[in-house]
């Protein structure tokens, strides 16, 4: 009798010990990058039928299909480029790495530099619009605008006030050189050209509501004020999330000096010029990588826009000291 419930105690140690092991397995998430991220957005199954619910599903639907409701042929109003804003907010925003939004509700309203006020939520999506999808802003009182804002408070609801999880940004170091698009060029037609076109064009759904693949250059594209016109923005995204075959991904596919160059080729192409005045107001606070003047420091555009970069931040950082 004694033997045998030192057994049993003994197996259910093993089950226990087992289980968390498994656990940890199947728990510890990771991309299909093989990197270790420690955000998961909250299941959209679990949005019950309540009209709070509704509204975020509707928020998630334009976020995913903006074209649909706000493209050029738009069902709710024509006043953008085509683009989605999950083109560069993977899984709407729900993908670590791939500028997710995982940190949106836990730090908006926040200042930032380039507008030189703090910022609503409202505000920074209507700069995605009137930027990466070279459109118009929308009132915030609209239902689209309510919509994606429920969506994005939702989405990062789980995140403690003012922190970022792992992955709410996608970084990568600078090279000690400048980015070289010649070379960028020769990573473009190898690794970009079978899904992004010859002229950066994309490819179209048969419909035109939208594209299968979306453009990185030319009419259609973001303009020179949206963040992916930054390199440093450019290259992360991509070096984390490009080419775009999920299956056949398991893990980063460039190096970082193919990531930053083909940043180099793909923003030395043409698309739409829309300035801003008012931005960044404060020139001592431009982003290193931010390539139109002027500028606080004596380096020259050609730098800012193609790095090195390294030397700009140092020398920054040395006048801060001072
Ligand atoms: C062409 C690419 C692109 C498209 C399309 C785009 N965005 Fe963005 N968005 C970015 C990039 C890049 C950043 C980060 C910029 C930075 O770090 O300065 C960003 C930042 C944001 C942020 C702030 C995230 C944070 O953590 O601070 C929000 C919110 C946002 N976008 C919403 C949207 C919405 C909503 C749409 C569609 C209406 C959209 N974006 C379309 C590229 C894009
Ligand atoms: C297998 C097809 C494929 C390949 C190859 C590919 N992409 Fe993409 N790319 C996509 C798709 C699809 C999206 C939009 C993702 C979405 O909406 O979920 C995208 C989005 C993007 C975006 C953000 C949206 C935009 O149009 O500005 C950039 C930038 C980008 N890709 C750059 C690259 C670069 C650079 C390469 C080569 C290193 C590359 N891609 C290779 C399919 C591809």
């Amino acid at each position: 009798m004694k033997w045998r419930s030192a057994l049993l105690l003994l197996s259910l140690v093993i089950i226990v010990i087992f289980s968390f092991i498994l656990r940890k397995k199947l728990f510890s998430p990771s991309d299909n990058t093989g990197l270790v991220t420690e955000w998961h957005a909250p299941d959209t199954s679990l949005l019950s039928s309540t009209p709070e619910g509704q509204l975020i599903l509707y928020g998630r639907q334009l976020i995913s299909n903006t074209s649909k409701f706000l493209g050029p042929k738009g069902t709710v109003a024509a006043i953008t480029n085509g683009m989605n804003c999950q083109n560069c907010h993977l899984d709407a925003g729900s993908k670590a790495f791939g500028n997710c939004f995982s940190a949106v509700a836990a730090n908006y309203p926040q200042f930032r530099s380039r507008s030189g006020i703090v910022e609503s939520i409202e505000f920074r999506v209507n700069d995605c619009l009137q930027r990466s999808l070279n459109g118009k802003t929308i009132d915030s009182s609209s239902k689209e605008m309510q919509a994606m804002v429920a969506y994005l408070k939702w989405i990062g609801k789980d995140v403690p006030k003012k922190t970022k999880p792992k992955g709410s940004s996608n970084d990568i170091p600078y090279l000690q050189r400048a980015a070289d698009s010649a070379k960028g060029q020769v990573v473009y037609v190898s690794k970009c050209e079978r899904c992004h076109g010859k002229r950066g064009e994309g490819i179209l759904k048969a419909d035109l509501t939208g594209y299968i693949y979306p453009p990185l250059w030319g009419d259609s594209s973001y303009n020179i004020s949206a963040g992916l016109y930054r390199l440093s923005r450019f290259a992360g995204y991509v070096k984390y999330n490009m080419p775009f075959d999920k299956a056949s991904n398991p893990s980063l596919q460039l190096s970082n000096d193919e990531a930053w160059d083909v940043a180099a080729f793909v923003n030395s192409q043409p698309r739409p010029v829309k300035f801003f005045e008012h931005d960044w107001p404060d020139i001592k606070m431009k982003a290193v990588d931010y390539p139109l003047g002027p500028f606080a420091d004596t380096f020259s555009v050609q730098q800012h826009k193609y790095g090195p970069f390294e030397p700009i931040e140092k020398a920054r950082q040395a006048i801060a000291k001072k």
